[in-house]
């Protein structure tokens, strides 16, 4: 049995913890997930109790074992027999392009499917959030809110995938894994950064501009805050001690060539999270033109197309 979930790009950040040791978030986020990426995940638990195996694209993988482990543990519990994961997914891991949402989501999801516990999507949103923040949000489609409770998140789509079918290109301008998690990354911020404090506090007007264009279906109201909101936590970064800086001069070349295009009138807008890749976000009339801009722009790698898609589910038998 497999499953199967896709990443999610926010618009509104999480970047922050307000509890590290249960990875509850400072702030609450909004994003989109995407269709055409995915995770898939199987688990099988074995007759004997030694340690579990990981398979991802085929080879075995030691770095992602114990954190794989510790979120079947919280599920299957302790004394569980060992198990055996497989994963896939059809683009690069650990650049920044949200792969740990949608493995961790893919990963709870088949968990629970083989334990029988699938019932309710938000307890098993929260699992997957406990272990990586951005990985509850990948458990619904279209836009996605979460909030950041004092004991609990809640997430829940506030906008199906065909209700309003943005596209996003992605322009990948390094496929090498991150020098610093996000995780790590968000821990030094709060520690160091001198713009930490003002940038929880002023979240919630950012969610609840998203939050407004999204329901109004105003892409240039959505493009304003999702820009200001992207900038303003890199800003967070660039200021800590020592700072943390994921971008790389393709990064701002992208930046340069969408704000040529908003020039000329384009419909779209970027986002990037803790990689160097740009993430252009637009109305499904401007992505030809988007994705050949980018494609065309010095040091992008690739470019990768996708609609928004659904949450995670289990994939019929193969
Ligand atoms: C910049 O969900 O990877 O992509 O909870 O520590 O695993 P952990 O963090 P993670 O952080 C995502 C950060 C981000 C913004 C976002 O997706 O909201």
């Amino acid at each position: 049995m497999w499953s199967q979930a896709q990443p999610n790009i926010a618009l509104v950040k999480y970047w922050g913890k307000r509890d590290v040791a249960r990875n509850l978030p400072a702030v609450g986020s909004l994003s989109i997930t995407l269709d055409a990426l995915y995770s898939r995940m199987s688990v099988d638990f074995l007759e004997n109790r030694g340690l579990d195996e990981l398979v991802v694209n085929g080879e075995e993988n030691s770095a992602m074992l114990s954190r794989v482990s510790g979120c079947i543990d919280r599920i299957a519990g302790n004394d569980r027999p060992a198990a055996r994961i497989q994963s896939e997914s059809n683009f690069p891991l650990a650049a920044g392009l949200a792969s740990s949402a949608s493995a961790f989501a893919a990963l709870v999801l088949a968990t629970c499917e083989s334990v029988n516990q699938t019932a309710d999507t938000l307890a098993m949103a929260r699992i997957a959030g406990s272990v990586s923040g951005s990985a509850a949000r990948s458990f619904y489609g279209g836009f996605v809110e979460l909030a950041a409770g004092d004991e609990n998140i809640d997430v829940w789509s506030i906008v199906g995938p065909e209700d309003w079918p943005l596209k996003v290109v992605v322009a990948i301008t390094e496929t090498g894994p991150k020098p610093l998690s996000s995780g790590e990354a968000m821990i030094r911020c709060a520690k160091t950064s001198p713009f930490y404090d003002s940038w929880v506090e002023r979240q919630p007007d950012d969610l609840a501009a998203a939050r407004e264009a999204v329901d109004k279906r105003d892409f240039e109201q959505l493009a304003a805050v999702s820009e200001h909101n992207c900038l303003k936590m890199h800003s967070v970064m660039w200021a800590s001690r020592p700072p943390v800086v994921y971008w790389n001069n393709a990064t701002i070349a992208c930046m340069e060539t969408v704000r040529d295009l908003q020039k000329k009138s384009e419909p779209v807008f970027f986002t990037i999270d803790a990689g160097p890749q740009l993430k252009a976000v637009c109305l499904p009339s401007a992505e030809e033109t988007v994705r050949d801009a980018l494609s065309d722009t010095a040091g992008v790698v690739t470019t990768l197309v996708s609609g928004l898609g659904y949450g995670a589910r289990v994939l019929e038998q193969s």
